[in-house]
């Protein structure tokens, strides 16, 4: 069985129960939505509580300064507090290709989220783009684990997110022709890898420029078997595993 650790599922982009059906009938069997501003977090609440085996992050994504309030982040822990099926804070970080000219903002939203994570003993899922050096020395002042949503770095600043306690999120992006991340994804162990798919949005060969959808995730899977040499069903396994230790999936059920 696969987990696609990470969607954002609305009701206007999908017909929520299909969507299901179809994941089930690829083998992909737990999704973990991932509310990313008020909105996205209000649909997600009402998907999680309709089906068994969703799951969901929240927290503010940076393209959410100018209307995040601390009430807000309140508002999150309240939420962690009440709901077992919020299994982290996510997605959060920097992104410094869209919004470069609020960065210190940026960083005050993101440490925010990180302490929040901290309180609650939660895992966080980490948005990073263009950003990578102040995400890390950001990170590496938390004890925290979690997964670095989408990567698309080198492999030393995988290894050095690992180090910290990191998996590295893998997604439709390594299906495309000239991508370096192959290479990168060659060197590092599947015990550091999990399944993302970030539908709607980066859908994998041969339906890339298309609406993603989770049920595409054995197809990453596939391209990752081919790089590591491995049968498909190891990597199922492994990433599986793996998302359901970090998040506590046992736990939440
Ligand atoms: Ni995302």
């Amino acid at each position: 069985m696969f987990i696609d650790t990470h969607c954002h599922l609305s009701k206007e982009d999908y017909d929520i129960d299909k969507l299901i059906k179809d994941c089930n009938k690829n083998d992909v069997n737990t999704l973990i939505i991932s509310g990313c501003d008020k909105k996205g977090i209000a649909e997600g609440l009402e998907i999680i509580g309709d089906y068994p085996n969703v799951y969901m992050t929240i927290g503010f994504h940076p393209s959410e300064i100018d209307t995040t309030t601390d009430e807000d982040i309140n508002w999150l822990e309240e939420l962690v507090k009440t709901n077992k099926k919020i299994v982290g804070i996510g997605e959060i970080g920097l992104d410094y290709h869209w919004e470069s000219d609020k960065k210190e903002a940026q960083k005050e939203l993101f440490e925010k989220q990180l302490c929040l994570a901290e309180k609650l003993h939660m895992p966080v899922v980490i948005h990073s783009r263009d950003a990578t050096q102040d995400t890390y020395n950001i990170l590496k002042e938390h004890r925290l684990k979690g997964i670095i949503h989408c990567y698309s770095g080198s492999l030393e600043m995988a290894k050095e997110y690992i180090k910290l306690g990191y998996y590295i999120g893998i997604g439709g992006v390594l299906t495309f022709k000239n991508t370096n991340l192959k290479s990168v994804v060659k060197e590092l162990s599947l015990d550091n890898i999990t399944l993302e798919t970030d539908s709607p949005y980066l859908a994998p060969t041969p339906h890339r420029g298309e609406k993603n959808t989770p049920e595409y995730i054995p197809l990453i899977a596939e391209e990752l078997a081919k790089i590591k040499e491995v049968g498909v069903s190891d990597v199922a396994e492994i990433t599986t595993r793996n998302a359901c230790q970090l998040f506590d999936l046992k736990r939440h059920i």
